[in-house]
């Protein structure tokens, strides 16, 4: 197996730091950003008592420049980035006729411009070397909708449509592009989810809970794999049923 170097956004939250303790379980280095430097590093030292080390910068995904520098001081540390995990991503959730505009603006910031910022600061170097994986996490949400979540909803179909031109890009140099898009996952996102509403949605998954943070990892270490390098553009759903679009 090839040793190679992954960012995760937003690895410090569930579904995230799943994705990094598989990844590091492959044998690949793991790096991840951070906002506040007091909860990631908290977050560090538990992951290295589970034996996990984890590569950290401090840097916001709405920011370009900040992902720029965030992306170069991984590779200082690290080496290049063959593997992107655009996972960072926040809730806003109201109906649309209450959302304001800050809103509707921080969640397609954080959720869908944070893969242009990320993105645009590897792909050059994945280009260069001729391989290259990128996952997107985007949301069962973003292929069903979700009442109280246009803001979200459009983020996460949005992400979607950035994998399937990218993919077309840059198959030629090596590089797969695709989207997970995870159900209810118990996070501390889903789990913010007032209880009766919450309830009621469970109620609809056909495997009849929410998942688990590791039920999605698994999908994103067979992506990011040297074997998947035919599948790009591919749009796996991972709901317990929830959803069954085709
Ligand atoms: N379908 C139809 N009606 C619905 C509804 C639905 N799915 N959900 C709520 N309603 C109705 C309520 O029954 C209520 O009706 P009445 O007024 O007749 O009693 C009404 O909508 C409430 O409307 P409000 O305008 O008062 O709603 P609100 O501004 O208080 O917002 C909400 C409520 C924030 C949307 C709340 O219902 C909620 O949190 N919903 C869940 C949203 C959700 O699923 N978020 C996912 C977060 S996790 C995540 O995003 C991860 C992932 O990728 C899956």
């Amino acid at each position: 197996m090839t040793q190679r170097t992954a960012l995760v956004t937003g690895g410090t939250g569930g579904i995230g730091s799943a994705i990094i303790r598989y990844l590091a379980d492959q044998g690949h280095r793991v790096a991840t950003n951070y906002r506040d430097p007091d909860k990631a590093e908290s977050w560090r030292k538990a992951m290295a008592s589970a034996g996990v080390e984890v590569c950290m910068v401090q840097g916001d995904v709405t920011d370009p420049a900040a992902c720029e520098a965030m992306v170069r001081k991984v590779e200082e540390k690290c080496g290049p980035v063959d593997i992107l995990v655009n996972n960072a991503g926040i809730t806003r959730d109201t109906t649309f006729h209450k959302m304001d505009y800050a809103q509707w603006m921080d969640v397609i910031n954080a959720n869908l411009n944070s893969c242009f910022n990320v993105t645009r600061a590897v792909i050059e170097g994945m280009r260069a070397r001729k391989w290259g994986r990128i996952v997107q996490i985007s949301s069962i949400n973003g292929q069903k909708g979700q009442y109280g979540q246009a803001n979200y909803a459009a983020a996460k179909a949005g992400m979607h449509g950035f994998s399937i031109s990218l993919a077309q890009e840059n198959a030629k140099f090596g590089i797969t592009v695709n989207t997970v898009s995870p159900g209810y996952v118990g996070t501390d996102m889903v789990m913010a989810v007032p209880e009766e509403v919450r309830a009621k949605i469970v109620a609809q998954i056909p495997v009849g809970r929410l998942g688990k943070p590791e039920e999605i990892a698994h999908a994103v270490a067979f992506f990011t794999g040297e074997q998947a390098s035919w599948i790009t553009g591919a749009n796996l759903a991972i709901n317990g049923g929830h959803y069954m679009g085709w």
